[in-house]
């Protein structure tokens, strides 16, 4: 085994004050440089971003709600990757989600139910994902607009399947008869950074980009419609919409144009028994992790199916050892669903981190193995269950749902989790693994539906939050909670594991006894923990190996006393606090559950960085010396619109701008005054 030397280390800044202002505020020392805002061109002949509404073109600009986010290091000249490279890299993010009040002159255009089709291509191009050259200059980093690099993946972007799904009947597609080519991704939260040197990225909520109106068993049995609605239900496609955006109703210039009705997944009147005639099961090419090669434009990125179908928030890779089996970690985010991980049938091979042809190696660790789901028992103790075709509840002759073949249970993850009897959770955001020890850590952000009748050990807490002001997610884990666990063995191939929870977010001033579990402070409190990561600057002469952990926020329990926020720790080990009660109490009655802690982090936990207004802290990565971390800025002043610009984020990091300006989602960069490590 191969085994980091850790040397101890102390975060070494002062703590950030909470604070609502209009800013991205880090620690004294430290420096703020904006990388790559919303609308910044990527091309040399892309004029610059007016940010008035009036630009187009965003599949050759930066995509709107920067997500997860991986660097990959670059040689010093042309497209040569070198792993420990900090000067030079390719930089590779997800664009979630938009904010579409900011990208039209006036917000969202809709004419008796008809979307314009130029305003449909804007909002369509402006998520997906970027792959931008950046580099560090004398004075900062910044991005190089006109790199041959330089990449916009797109909702409309050619994919390929791959994994034992590819091809599967439910795959076929008036694009794809035979179910093996997909077209495009959509809502890509987090990510992960394969160790042969490529970006997976993931599907998170997909479904509602469609419109699925049941009732449409053309060509099909009836057991077989029941079957698919079954599936459409469990992964929320709701009937009686437009789908997100309403891209559904726009009329293409072209005639010919399929990007506006592959999202209208209702039946056309020329289907075919096979469902290769009409969109129908276009809803199941999407909720995938992608993998993308970041060094390859030219490159078709693949739906690796092995690791499930999902609402995937993102993925994380454990500990690669040799002739040890990966693992790979994910979370399904929404209420009461479920964390996986996928252990690869092959043992590791540490030539396959620079091998050339990136993406085959994804082909061997990725399309062959056993995809796992969590269950948490009360003891502390934990078992992974193998969602495998045939085996246990998992074959055709289940009454529930009756599954064909290993395809069907990897689109139906989530039917096949519910029958093996998986622990649901208090919504599964980020993972990340510890790269000193190998432990698994997942942040479950909040869960208004964990009533008191359905808490237990892992997700332990119902409450009222006692600063509620009429929003709607005032009940239940209001605050969210970081859960750990240690593999049996420490070995990734582990089929059970103990668990605890590393830190349960609250705000300092609230109950120890039931709610601030974990003692935080006024220098540490949070709440809605989300964005996940363990930096390890590992080559750093005579520093050994200081893996800190960043934690970043999503909220809006918290958001009257602070903005979203990013903080750092130097995590304990799994085990190391006991076990606590908690006596959980709400209109709907109470409850008692024993849960496992980790020890009160105290100062091994600080606030690093607070947010501009209305923004998220999502996605980070830093160069392998530990020396610039990105971090992304997600849709400051989401709330406001042309008339009311309720952040100026951006433009009110350089100075105070002379009137209200649009806010941007963007890429900062960090780095320390004095050269050094950032946040030790
Ligand atoms: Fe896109 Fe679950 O956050
Ligand atoms: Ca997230
Ligand atoms: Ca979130
Ligand atoms: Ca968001």
């Amino acid at each position: 085994e191969t085994t980091v030397t850790v040397t101890p280390a102390t975060l070494d800044f002062t703590a950030v004050a909470k604070n609502r202002n209009d800013l991205v505020t880090v620690p004294a020392g430290y420096l703020v440089t904006v990388l790559y805002r919303l609308g910044d061109p990527i091309s040399a002949n892309t004029p610059a971003y007016a940010n008035d509404g009036s630009d187009a073109n965003f599949a050759m600009r930066a995509g709107d709600h920067h997500d997860g986010m991986s660097f990959f290091g670059l040689a010093a000249s042309g497209a040569t990757p070198d792993a420990s490279a900090s000067t030079r890299g390719v930089l590779v993010m997800n664009h979630e989600n938009i904010t579409e009040n900011y990208l039209h002159p006036r917000g969202q255009t809709t004419t008796g139910g008809v979307r314009p089709e130029a305003e449909a291509i804007k909002e369509i191009e402006a998520h997906g994902v970027s792959v931008i050259e950046v580099t560090r200059g004398a004075s900062a980093w910044s991005y190089v607009q006109a790199s041959a690099l330089n990449r916009r993946i797109t909702p409309n972007t050619p994919m390929a399947f791959s994994g034992p799904a590819k091809g599967s009947a439910m795959l076929r597609t008036v694009y794809s008869k035979d179910g093996t080519q997909g077209r495009g991704t959509i809502n890509n939260c987090a990510n992960g950074a394969m160790p042969w040197g490529t970006y997976a990225t993931a599907e998170e909520n997909w479904a509602g980009y469609f419109r699925r109106n049941r009732g449409d068993a053309a060509g099909r049995t009836a057991a077989g419609q029941a079957k698919e609605n079954t599936s459409l239900s469990r992964y929320g496609i709701s009937e009686g919409r437009t789908g997100n955006y309403g891209w559904t109703t726009v009329t293409p210039a072209d005639s010919s144009s399929t990007i506006f009705s592959k999202w209208n997944a209702t039946a056309a009147a020329d289907a075919a028994a096979d469902g290769s005639a009409d969109f129908r099961h276009e809803p199941f090419q999407y909720g995938w992790i992608v993998e993308i090669d970041p060094y390859n434009p030219q490159s078709t990125p693949r739906k690796r199916t092995a690791l499930g179908r999902m609402n995937h928030e993102g993925v994380s890779a454990g500990r690669m050892i040799a002739g040890v089996k990966p693992a790979f970690y994910m979370g399904d985010d929404s209420q009461n669903e479920y964390i996986y991980k996928f252990v690869s049938n092959t043992g590791w091979s540490a030539a396959d981190g620079t091998a050339a042809d990136r993406l085959a190696v994804g082909d061997k660790y990725l399309d062959a193995g056993t995809l796992y789901v969590a269950k948490f028992n009360a003891d502390g103790s934990g078992q992974w269950l193998p969602l495998v075709f045939g085996s246990g509840p998992l074959t055709s002759g289940n009454a529930t749902y009756p599954f064909a073949d290993q395809a069907d249970v990897l689109i139906n993850a989530r039917i096949a989790g519910d029958l093996l009897g998986a622990t649901p959770m208090d919504r599964p955001e980020w993972t990340a693994v510890n790269p000193a020890n190998g432990e698994m850590y997942c942040t479950l952000t909040n869960n208004s539906s964990r009533s008191v009748s359905r808490t237990d050990a892992a997700n332990p807490r119902s409450y009222v939050d006692p600063r509620t002001d009429g929003r709607s997610n005032s009940v239940g884990n209001v605050n969210g909670h970081v859960i750990r666990l240690r593999e049996n063995g420490d070995t990734t191939e582990a089929t059970a594991f103990t668990w605890d929870v590393y830190a349960f977010g609250a705000g300092s001033d609230l109950n120890k006894d039931n709610i601030n579990l974990s003692g935080l402070d006024d220098s540490n409190d949070f709440s809605s923990p989300d964005g996940l990561w363990f930096s390890l600057p590992s080559n750093v002469a005579g520093q050994g190996a200081n893996p800190v952990m960043w934690l970043q926020t999503d909220d809006g329990a918290y958001t009257d006393v602070t903005n979203c926020m990013m903080l750092a720790a130097i995590p304990g080990r799994v085990g190391d606090g006991g076990t606590k009660t908690v006596n959980n109490s709400t209109p709907a009655g109470t409850s008692t559950a024993t849960t496992r802690v980790g020890k009160a982090p105290g100062a091994t936990l600080k606030r690093f960085l607070v947010g501009p207004k209305e923004c998220e802290i999502t996605g980070i990565t830093s160069t392998p010396d530990g020396k610039a971390l990105f971090v992304n800025i997600q849709h400051p002043g989401e709330n406001g619109g042309p008339d009311n610009i309720t952040s100026s984020w951006p433009a009110s990091q350089t100075g105070t701008p002379a009137s209200p300006s649009r806010p941007r989602s963007a890429t900062i960069v960090i780095t320390r005054q004095d050269g050094g490590l950032v946040g030790i």
